[in-house]
């Protein structure tokens, strides 16, 4: 059953403000939230609370992470104007709705998250046998559903957190949409569209419903898009009556999942910091000029005139990124012939991040030297990202007989 709320076009995602962004992360997440901020209400936010699951021990960069990290946002081109940026210990409506969820969550979901015991695995270092740990996928889904956002971009590593967040609300919906007179509600909202529309979405709750045609569900989805005379709630729930169940209070969102970032590290293997291969955004010129001169390159160029395969050679692999048709002839060209040096190879690389970086660190120097600038930039995002968060809450609150009226 497709019960996404299709009209609902935000876009939520989040990071862990664990350290200095890199160019993987601008490769690979940050142009997509930039070109998405065109097309979409965004919502991007500092997972503080999620930082401290691993690093509870050591809080103490969680704070100054943070704010780099939207330093970095801003810097790449994340603009305040089109988007929301806020942090999220500071709307700790995230947190009531993780709790209540977790009424309702089944302990084997969260101890079934691959991300659960693979990571537990590799951090073997540190105790990660806390409520905290465990509930960290539980807690993105309250961070996503409270947003009722509709697409959540991420990376593969986490299209598992997304799936459960599906499940989630799916349970909400199906043990708290069920108001004691939906059936009467339901009925009254349908006479609201009016005669025509009304029978139109009859005819098509008996195709569904009886015949189980899907696309009488697409258009009956369509149909309730259009109309202009019934409330958000009456429209939500007459998906649900559509679909043979309650109201939908919480949309599934669905993962929107970023194409894995080609962004190669100096080494060959994907950037990441784990790997120690990064280029950070903030690395200052002479810093980019010496990493990439110490890439490594194909071990069969031992000497300048051995002929080399670009294929073999992670700075190959930046060429695909960053060089024209043209220049990359010229290094296939160039190596396999040992008529170019692997230095002068590179520094086609050097030119190109450092180009690339340029505007990036300028805008990040004007935002450290303007930090109240950045603060009233998130103290904006944080209302504006609460008060929604407090609408969804009131909602839940009432579903789950929480307010006395
Ligand atoms: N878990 C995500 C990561 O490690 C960060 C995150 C937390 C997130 N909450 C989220 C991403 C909600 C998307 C939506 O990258
Ligand atoms: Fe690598 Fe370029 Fe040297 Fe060839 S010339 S081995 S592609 S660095």
């Amino acid at each position: 059953m497709n019960t996404s709320v299709s009209q609902n076009s935000r876009v939520l995602s989040g990071m862990r403000p664990t350290g200095l962004l890199h160019l993987g992360h601008y490769h690979g997440v940050l142009k997509n939230w930039i070109e998405l901020q065109h097309s979409y209400e965004c919502f991007f936010f500092v997972a503080d609370w999620h930082a401290l699951t691993t690093h509870y021990e050591n809080p103490a960069i969680i704070a100054q992470s943070s704010i780099d990290l939207v330093i970095d946002w801003l810097a790449a081109g994340v603009n305040p104007g089109s988007s929301t940026l806020f942090i999220q210990s500071r709307v700790p409506e995230h947190a009531e709705l993780y709790t209540l969820l977790g009424m309702i969550t089944p302990l084997g979901w969260l101890e079934r998250v691959p991300s659960y015991k693979d990571q537990q695995d590799k951090l073997k270092d540190r105790d990660l046998s806390t409520i905290g740990f465990l509930g960290y996928p539980l807690l993105q889904s309250a961070d996503i559903l409270i947003y009722k956002a509709g697409h959540v971009p991420v990376g593969e590593d986490q299209v598992a957190h997304v799936e459960l967040t599906r499940e989630i609300a799916r349970r909400f919906n199906h043990l708290y949409g069920k108001e004691p007179d939906f059936e009467e509600k339901a009925r009254a909202a349908i006479r609201k569209m009016g005669k025509k529309n009304a029978k139109i979405y009859n005819d098509l709750l008996k195709r569904y419903q009886e015949q189980g045609e899907a696309e009488a569900l697409e258009i009956g989805y369509a149909l309730l898009d259009a109309q202009q005379n019934i409330s958000l709630g009456d429209k939500e729930r007459l998906r649900g009556y559509l679909e043979g169940g309650g109201r939908i209070i919480l949309p599934e969102p669905q993962a929107l999942l970023t194409r894995a970032s080609k962004m190669p590290g100096l080494d060959g293997q994907k950037m990441s910091k784990s790997y120690n291969n990064t280029i950070a955004l903030r690395e200052p010129p002479d810093s980019v000029e010496k990493k990439i001169r110490t890439m490594p390159t194909d071990p069969a160029r031992v000497r300048r005139n051995d002929p080399g395969d670009p294929q073999k050679c992670p700075v190959w692999q930046l060429h695909e990124v960053y060089s024209s048709d043209d220049i990359r002839q010229q290094v296939i060209e160039g190596c396999t012939t040992a008529s170019i040096g692997c230095l002068e190879c590179k520094q086609y690389i050097i030119d190109a991040v450092i180009e690339e970086l340029k505007p990036i660190q300028q805008r990040a120097r004007e935002y450290m030297d303007d930090l109240a600038g950045v603060e009233n930039i998130i103290n904006e995002g944080c209302e504006a990202a609460r008060d929604v968060a407090r609408d969804t809450m009131e909602e839940v609150r009432k579903a789950m007989g929480l307010t006395l009226r």
